[in-house]
């Protein structure tokens, strides 16, 4: 097919394509897996945020998707925006696969992963234009809009043609900062089994220098990096990576210096961003207040629902406050403005539970709900402590936070949540200055994001419930536990 012929072909796919869509989203709202306050898309297909940015007073978050079917296809970037980050509007598909860089004849093309910035009141997309074949095509391509949402791909695409020798399996997922005055661009590859961060330099975001490879793995941290962005943080530098076939890990963050001078970032402090299944992909964005505000696609790839056909697929994390913490560690909050969710709420304070007695307290049912709790564990003796949430009256069904205070162990059991992928996770907390636990948990309808002593260690898992219910069942194991404080807020729809 020539060039005009694939155009046409693909025009003609997306009016066939457009009954079904109708479809679809009328299904997708009648489904009880539909998330309340996360973005999710309408219909059809979301994986990776791409393109997160604050511009003119709105928070835009563009994403990659198949509007066309609730499986992953040639990819479009979706797009939202908000003024808050608790309430998203969505716009019209910013990009389409249009153009010879990014069209194929099998469905594994598009408009692939990437980033925006602000320059000269202009927004600009960077992204990756992926052709696949025995040899995939990847490609850096740019496309510009002065009202942040009609974009215009640049005529002088793709923007880097090629990969360095050096780093060629896989090159893709531009990020894109400033830093004194010049434009640097971190991309995503490998080679010999090494995942590969690629360093290029700008003057005008036209034309492109290959400054060097900015960070490689030591050789257990993946064979490629997919989604590098490298920033600033508080003093010093991070780097956020989703690599490739690394035992044990799906996300990955590095911590310590960047220098310009020999385009080379040298970590100090290296570990998982999060701890759950269902955290990929994350981006960060800085905002008007400079803070560093953190997004990641909420799902996996590989997870037995996206078999499933409901019409829509995917969704993203809450925004989180990245921070840098003294020891060099990164931490992440929720963002304050989700305090505008909370409705009806109740508290309790001081209470002593008792070993192998539950303690149960109610949230609405049928609800998105958040929960604090605070445990002092200098007043407590358990070895154990479970915390039962979304569970069926009689206990068949239910998602388990364990903590294991002798081990500082943290467990978010999900064995028996539901419908989908069996998962257990855990992670050790640090070392804190006090002996208090400190759990903040959100709960939508098919989501539990865990957020322990203020973001030291984060979990996040896609849970399917026959029912969302809104209790919460402590029971203590081997000894008391002094619960502090607890406060159970139901959370409306965003
Ligand atoms: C990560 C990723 C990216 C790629 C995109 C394609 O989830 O594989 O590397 O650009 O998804 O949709």
């Amino acid at each position: 097919m020539n060039d005009s012929n694939q155009v046409q072909e693909h025009l003609k796919q997306i009016r066939l394509a457009d009954g079904a869509v109708a479809a679809a989203s009328e299904t997708a709202e009648r489904d009880e897996y539909r998330l309340h306050y996360h973005v999710m898309p309408q219909s059809g297909w979301m994986n990776d945020p791409n393109g997160l940015v604050y511009f003119k007073g709105e928070y835009h978050l563009f994403y990659q998707h198949h509007p066309y079917s609730d499986k992953w296809g040639p990819m479009h970037w979706g797009h939202a925006v908000s003024k808050d980050l608790v309430h998203w509007r969505h716009l019209p598909v910013a990009l389409a696969p249009t153009e010879p860089y990014e069209l194929g004849e099998t469905g594994g093309y598009g408009c692939w992963s990437g980033s925006a910035v602000v320059h000269d009141e202009e927004l600009t997309l960077f992204y990756t234009g992926h052709v696949d074949g025995r040899q995939p095509l990847e490609v850096q391509c740019a496309a510009s809009s002065a009202d942040g949402v009609v974009f215009r791909k640049r005529s002088g695409n793709p923007v880097i043609p090629g990969s360095p020798d050096e780093g060629n399996v896989g090159f893709r997922d531009p990020k894109v900062w400033r830093h004194e005055g010049t434009w640097y661009m971190v991309i995503g590859s490998g080679q010999s089994s090494r995942g590969k961060a690629l360093l290029y330099q700008s003057e005008d975001l036209e034309k492109w220098d290959y400054k060097g490879i900015a960070a490689e793995s030591d050789g257990t941290q993946g064979d490629m990096w997919e989604c590098p962005d490298l920033f600033p943080l508080g003093g010093k530098h991070a780097l956020i990576l989703s690599p490739m076939n690394m035992e044990g890990a799906k996300n990955l963050y590095m911590a310590g210096e960047m220098d310009y001078a020999t385009g080379q970032f040298k970590p100090q402090v290296q570990a998982m961003l999060d701890h759950g299944p269902d955290f990929y992909a994350a981006q960060t964005l800085v905002d008007d207040q400079g803070r560093r505000i953190l997004i990641a696609w909420m799902d996996r790839w590989g997870s037995a629902m996206a078999k499933e056909s409901r019409g829509w697929y995917g969704a993203m994390t809450l925004p989180r406050e990245l921070l840098l913490k003294p020891d060099g560690t990164l931490a992440q909050k929720p963002v304050p403005e989700l305090e505008k969710l909370r409705e009806k709420g109740e508290s309790v304070s001081g209470k002593l539970l008792e070993d192998g007695q539950t303690a149960s307290w109610q949230a609405a049912e049928g609800q998105g709900f958040e929960w604090l709790a605070e445990f002092d564990w200098c007043e407590s003796d358990a070895e154990r402590l479970e915390i039962a949430f979304l569970a069926a009256e009689d206990r068949s069904e239910e998602t388990v936070i364990v903590y294991v205070p002798g081990e500082r162990k943290l467990i978010l059991d999900c064995t028996r949540s539901g419908r989908g992928d069996v998962q257990v996770s855990e992670a050790i907390l640090p070392e804190s200055g006090g002996r208090n636990l400190k759990l903040q948990v959100f709960v939508d309808r098919s989501s539990v994001e865990v957020f322990a002593n203020d973001g030291d260690i984060v979990m996040t898992s896609r849970v399917y419930p026959a029912a969302l219910r809104g209790g919460l069942h402590l029971k203590p194991e081997g000894g008391a536990v002094k619960l502090q404080s607890l406060n159970i807020w139901s959370l409306t729809r965003s």
